[in-house]
């Protein structure tokens, strides 16, 4: 299975990619999102649950859109108030692929429990249990030969608390933060606990 889809949906889905003023940088993040679209197991896009878990009743689409829309706003405030300069075609090209592997991590479970939204129900693959979350994003960002790889790997890596290696720069941070901001709004809409409230030291 696969999704049927063109570059011109893409930009459609993440109309953040136009601000990208590097052209293979732009060119590469809708590359790599036609790939997933063609490896996926997924039919449409809208139908890629965000999580099988808290929030399985959330899109994955939804939450990239609402991750890079959060972003942009932290650092359009932390820009104009603080004088913090961010890199935005770092930040937004990360933002778009941080989650890039999320449409290998699951695959339609008809029949499956019920989300409690239109999302259909999904099952983890044996990508989803075997294979550490943002490993794959790295990689593609390489193999495509993207501009700034090393350090937008560095960035799809450390967005997720699985990986060993932390980012000390602020455009890591904007993207760590707005993923658990968008994170927990899904949570939350679930009636479940949100991270944030998790986050006590023991
Ligand atoms: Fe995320």
């Amino acid at each position: 299975m696969a999704i049927q889809t063109n570059a011109d949906e893409i930009r459609a889905l993440f109309p953040e990619v136009a601000e990208i003023q590097d052209p293979a940088l732009r060119d590469g993040v809708v590359d790599i999102w036609l790939d997933l679209a063609q490896e996926t197991a997924w039919e449409r896009f809208e139908d890629i649950p965000k999580n099988l878990k808290e929030e399985k009743h959330m899109t994955l689409i939804g939450h990239i859109q609402g991750v890079t829309k959060m972003a942009l706003a932290m650092a359009d405030i932390a820009e104009s108030l603080h004088g913090v300069e961010v890199d935005r075609d770092l930040l937004i090209a990360s933002c778009i692929l941080h989650d890039i592997s999320k449409p290998l991590e699951s695959a339609p479970h008809p029949g499956g429990p019920p989300t409690g939204s239109e999302v259909p129900p999904g099952k983890i693959t044996e990508f989803g249990e075997k294979i550490q979350h943002g490993v794959y994003g790295a990689h593609k960002i390489w193999a495509k030969g993207l501009p700034k790889a090393t350090e937008l790997a560095h960035l799809v890596i450390t967005h997720t608390r699985t990986s060993n290696t932390r980012s000390k720069s602020y455009e890591a941070a904007l993207l760590f933060y707005a993923d658990w901001a968008d994170s927990d709004a899904g949570i939350v809409l679930g009636g479940e606990v949100p991270f944030s409230a998790k986050w006590v030291e023991k």
